[in-house]
C-alpha cells in the first residue's frame, strides 16, 4: 500500500520530509510523478486536480492537509465510498484563537484609525468600547471556533455561538438551527465567520444577513471566501450599516489587481494566514490514520460526507 501526496501549487517537500522522518518505511508518491495507481490506498491532498480520484481503484482515504475539506468535497467526481479526514490540531486552534483575538482588539481599539492618523501626522483620539460591552458571535462554533471563544472569554468579551446542533460550551450561549439564526445575528456586535463551506453555506454572508446585525457591527471572515457576497459587503460598509470587515479568505486568492478591497479604508485584507498547517505537527495524525486503515480500525477526524464537514 502506498500514500500519494497531491498538492499542486504548494510545495509538498515539507510534508514528504515529515512523513519520511516519522514513518521511514512508508512508500510515498508525489503527484504527478510516475506511480502505480492500483497501489494507492491513501491520499494526502490540498486542492487536487478535479476528477483524478476516480482513476485510483483501491483508494480508501483522502486526508486533507488542512482543517477545511471543501477542496475535496467540491469535486463532483469524487467516488462515493471513499472516506475523508480533516486536520484537528492544537496548534492550528491556538493560531486561529490568537489571530481572531488580535483582529478584534485591533478593531475595537481603533488601531487602523491611529495608523492612518499617524501617516497624516494627526493626533486624533477617538472613544472606544470596553471588551465586556462587546458581544462576539461565532458563526460555526466547532473546534477552531471554541478556541476563539476561549481566547475572547479570557479577554472579557461576551461570546455567543451558532451551530447546526446545540453545543454546551461554558459561558457561551449556544444558538442552533435556522430558527435561531436571526436571534443570534441580532446580538452579534462582531460576527466571526468560521463555518465550513458547503452548498448550504456558500454566499451566506449576504445583504440580508448583514442587515440583521446591529448597526455598526464588524465582520471577520476566517473561513472561506465563497461564504461572502463581496458586493453586498461593500454596499453595507459603504452605507454605514457595518463599521468594517477583516477578511483573510477570498473567492480568488490572491485577490485581483484593482479589487476594491485592496484600498478600502474600512476593510482589512490578510493573505489567508489565520492558521497555517505545520506539516511536522500534523503528520502524526496522518500516519495514525494510515495505520488505522491498515488495521481496519475507525479513522480519526473523519468527515461526515452527507453534511460535508
Ligand atoms: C485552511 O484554510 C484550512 O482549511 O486548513
Amino acid at each position: 500500500m502506498s500514500l500519494l501526496v497531491i498538492s499542486p501549487g504548494k510545495d509538498p517537500e515539507a510534508w514528504v520530509k515529515a512523513l519520511k522522518e516519522q514513518h521511514p518505511g512508508l512508500n510515498i508518491y508525489v503527484y504527478p510523478e510516475d506511480h502505480d495507481k492500483e497501489e494507492v490506498e491513501f491520499a494526502l491532498t490540498w486542492k487536487h486536480p478535479r476528477g483524478i480520484f476516480k482513476n485510483y481503484p483501491n483508494l480508501k482515504v483522502i486526508a486533507s492537509m488542512g482543517a477545511g475539506v471543501d477542496h475535496i468535497t467540491s469535486d463532483e467526481e469524487l467516488p462515493e465510498n471513499i472516506k475523508i479526514t480533516k486536520v484537528v490540531d492544537d496548534r492550528l486552534e491556538e493560531d486561529m484563537g490568537t489571530f481572531v483575538l488580535s483582529l478584534i482588539l485591533a478593531h475595537q481599539r481603533n488601531l487602523l484609525h491611529y495608523r492612518e492618523s499617524q501617516l497624516n501626522e494627526k493626533w486624533e483620539p477617538v472613544p472606544y468600547t470596553r471588551n465586556n460591552q462587546i458581544k462576539v458571535g461565532i458563526l460555526g462554533i466547532g473546534n477552531l471556533g471554541q478556541r476563539v471563544a476561549h481566547k475572547l472569554l479570557q479577554n472579557d468579551f461576551q461570546v455567543i455561538g451558532f451551530s447546526r446542533n446545540k453545543k454546551e460550551i461554558e459561558n457561551v450561549e449556544s444558538f442552533a438551527g435556522e430558527d435561531e439564526l436571526d436571534e443570534f445575528l441580532e446580538q452579534s456586535n462582531i460576527l466571526v465567520n468560521m463555518l465550513p463551506l458547503t452548498p448550504n453555506t456558500e454566499k451566506i454572508l449576504d445583504k440580508e444577513l448583514f442587515e440583521k446585525l446591529p448597526k455598526g457591527a464588524y465582520l471577520i471572515n476566517v473561513a472561506r471566501g465563497e461564504h461572502l457576497v463581496e458586493q453586498d459587503l461593500l454596499a453595507k460598509v459603504d452605507d454605514g450599516h457595518l463599521s468594517g470587515a477583516a477578511l483573510d479568505v477570498f473567492w480568488e486568492e490572491p485577490i485581483r489587481d484593482e479589487h476594491p478591497f485592496w484600498k478600502h479604508p474600512k476593510i482589512r485584507v490578510t493573505p489567508h494566514i489565520a492558521s497555517v498547517t505545520h506539516p511536522k505537527s500534523v503528520v502524526p495524525q496522518i500516519i495514525e490514520n494510515y495505520e488505522r486503515l491498515q488495521d481496519r480500525e475507525p479513522l480519526k477526524n473523519e468527515v461526515k460526507r452527507d453534511i460535508g464537514y
